[in-house]
């Protein structure tokens, strides 16, 4: 038997051990360095592998180790375990329709006071109920068919470190606490990272995910996959407690240490709903997990039980969802699609689907290996998911859907017969990547085509009004071929623009000036806008800074393009191989030469730069350029443009109608300039 001491310390690294498991499961807010932990936690394993008799089933320990089962024991719920109506109207109906069958049950009259509501998140895993008796986890169990479900308490023991062994303050003697599982986007992401260095099959989403953990036989297996929990109900309780709100009961689970979501709040009548829901959909897609709606609870404990519920659902709850981001349809087709840098895509042709809030008829496949690896075939059952402003991709096939006379498995090389779709050219696969190229350069059209686009896009020369359907007429009609044909009056003039379709007079004076006007601009974006593979807007500003000026950029080599702030080997490589295409450094010069121009100043190591270290804030209107033309400028000269005044900026530049930044830096003390000082600090005066 272990003596008083080892028991006392024994209690004393459980209670420190479990305190640094919510700080780091519960909160993500750790609290003290890994290996202090892993030292205590060792410390436990040693005295309990001393002392058997010592060891609970809710020590931490507990996580880790046991056994393979041959299948789950089914568990009767002490409470059925229901499920919500789901209100299919994606509209305020749904919300609207929900309040006023409430408000018919309770026999409210139009003139009584809103229904208080509890809403909250409804997060996409899977149900489960976890028992604790005294406040000790005894059993968790899935839904199953809401009357049984199955036997998983060592998995969540082992895959949930968010869900507490046991808990204090004062509990009822036994107490179920009900929500859901679920994987964590970056989780995922994660796994399936690992999962694909090793060539081991992937999860389709975060849902099956979960699912698939939670009911993996090997607990060894199911603690790889990391799972989330959150709670949002109960099952049966018996002892004293008496909560009176939903909220009550939300607020003491996150109390004992559960997670409870926070994007959750009590709103009054039916248009607070629709708010909500709304709310919710905006943030939808920076939650870093999924969910497929809203639900709303009737807060009063005792008006639910007034309400009752019809069949298996309660009166007082509806799940009020969104349009769902994932979807099934079938791949008609799988075509090939020519990047600007030559870049082969494959891209499934679907069955048009309704996913995401639109109609989908086209979804990546990314690449050779990644079709390959989900074994997309033509003809396939797919999962087509649709996130935010993401474009639609293919996430996996539905195996059991596949027909006798499916497509064969993907080769984009026989697909192509060797060559590119649009020009003919032969195509290549890059040494170590997962891409194939065309290898045609601007004489494939495609490329030509993206290559244009990006020259003129916002971020690069931005010529306003030079959009696809434009690019693709001046392209095919051979009028023009590389971004220096655009400034060639002999080529683009008001006769040749008047001549393509939907371009009236007014569009083409107007495309006219865009152009003109792109002339003068940054180096960083004429760099940029050049296209170079590897080479985005922030390496190119790097590279503007640190050379000054274009012919120090084409003067320099692999080593010297290595200097460059970020800028490693392969970055290097591609810029070298760029510049050494005769045909990239004539159309350099033409643009040079047709009148495309920027300041230059003398190449400097960033560090040196006249504002380097110093962090401006522009505010107000500046008669003589734009903000982003005078946030350019300033860079340039190596310093940071910031959007709000605090202590750390070190001048506000105060235009027209400056309005709080300015007077804010006047109450912290920080220099001001107006625009006739900000130029001449451009200019160097
Ligand atoms: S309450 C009687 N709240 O949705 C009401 N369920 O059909 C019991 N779900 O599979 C459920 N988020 O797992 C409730 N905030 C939430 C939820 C939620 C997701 C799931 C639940 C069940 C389904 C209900």
């Amino acid at each position: 038997m272990a003596n008083r001491e080892i028991t006392r310390r024994v209690h004393k690294l459980r209670e420190q051990i479990r305190f640094y498991d919510h700080r780091y499961y519960v909160m993500d807010a750790p609290v003290i360095p890994d290996a202090e932990y892993d030292k205590l936690f060792r410390e436990l394993q040693a005295l309990e592998a001393q002392h058997p008799d010592l060891v609970t089933p809710d020590s931490p320990t507990q996580r880790i180790g046991g056994k393979a089962l041959d299948g789950f024991a089914p568990v009767r719920h002490a409470v059925a375990m229901l499920s919500i109506r789901t209100e299919t109207d994606i509209s305020d109906g749904g919300a609207i329709a929900f309040d006023a069958r409430v408000r018919k049950e309770l026999g409210l009259k139009d003139s009584d006071a809103p229904v208080e509501y509890a809403c909250e998140l409804k997060f996409d895993g899977l149900a489960i109920n976890l028992r604790y008796v005294r406040g000790v986890l005894v059993q968790a169990a899935t839904r199953g068919d809401g009357e049984t479900g199955e036997d998983v308490t060592q998995n969540v023991r082992h895959a949930i470190h968010q869900i507490p062994l046991s808990f204090e303050g004062s509990y009822p003697s036994v107490v179920e606490v009900r929500g859901e599982v679920y994987m964590t986007r970056p989780d995922f992401e994660r796994y399936n990272e690992r999962q694909r260095e090793h060539g081991l099959p992937t999860l389709v989403n975060p849902r099956n995910g979960a699912a698939g953990s939670i009911r993996q036989l090997d607990p060894a297996l199911a603690a790889r996959r990391p799972l989330s929990f959150f709670a949002y109900g109960l099952g049966e309780v018996q002892g004293d407690w008496k909560p009176e709100t939903h909220k009550e009961i939300l607020d003491q689970l996150d109390a004992w240490g559960f997670p409870v979501n926070g994007e959750r709040g009590l709103k009054y009548g039916a248009q607070e709903l629709v708010e909500f829901h709304r709310d919710i959909a905006t943030k939808r897609d920076s939650l870093p997990f999924d969910i497929d709606g809203v639900v709303y609870k009737v807060n009063s404990l005792a008006l639910q039980a007034q309400l009752g519920f019809v069949s298996r659902e309660p009166r007082w709850a509806v799940a009020h969802k969104f349009p769902a981001e994932e979807q099934i349809t079938v791949v008609r087709d799988i075509d090939i699609q020519v990047g600007r840098t030559g870049k082969l895509t494959p891209v499934a042709k679907l069955e048009p689907v309704f996913v995401g809030g639109t109609t989908v008829s086209n979804a990546t496949l990314h690449n050779e290996d990644e079709t390959r690896r989900k074994d997309v075939r033509i003809g396939d059952t797919v999962i087509v998911r649709r996130a935010g402003d993401v474009i639609p991709e293919v996430v996996g096939v539905v195996l059991e859907k596949r027909p006798a006379e499916v497509g064969a498995p993907f080769d984009l090389f026989r697909l192509l017969h060797g060559h590119c779709p649009v020009c003919g050219s032969a195509i290549a696969r890059e040494e170590g990547g997962a891409n194939w190229r065309c290898t045609g350069g601007l004489f494939c059209p495609a490329q030509r085509k993206q290559a244009l686009l990006h020259f003129a896009g916002r971020r690069a020369l931005d010529i306003e009004g030079l959009g696809d359907k434009l690019v693709e007429q001046l392209v095919d009609g051979g009028i023009v071929s590389t971004p220096a044909d655009l400034y060639d009056k002999h080529k683009v003039n008001l006769q040749t623009l008047a001549e393509l379709e939907r371009m009236g007079e007014k569009s083409a004076v107007n495309l006219l000036a865009a152009i003109e006007h792109s002339k003068s601009t940054t180096l960083a974006r004429f760099i940029y806008a050049l296209g170079i593979r590897n080479v985005g807007e922030t390496t190119a500003k790097d590279l503007a800074q640190h050379f000054g000026s274009l012919d120090n950029l084409l003067a320099a080599n692999l080593e010297s393009l290595q200097q460059v702030h970020d800028v490693g080997p392969v970055v290097a490589q591609s810029i070298v191989d760029f510049l050494a295409e005769a045909h990239n450094r004539e159309v350099i010069e033409q643009l040079r030469a047709c009148g495309v121009h920027w300041a230059e100043h003398q190449p400097r190591p960033a560090a040196v730069l006249p504002l380097s270290g110093k962090t401006f804030v522009l505010t107000g209107t500046l008669a003589a350029l734009s903000r982003e033309e005078a946030k350019e400028r300033l860079e340039a000269l190596g310093a940071k443009v910031a959007g709000s005044v605090s202590k750390k900026t070190d001048c506000v530049v105060a235009g027209d109608e400056a309005g709080s930044k300015l007077d804010k830096a006047r109450e912290l003390g920080i220099a001001v300039l107006d625009e006739q000082q900000f130029v001449a600090l451009l200019e160097g005066k």
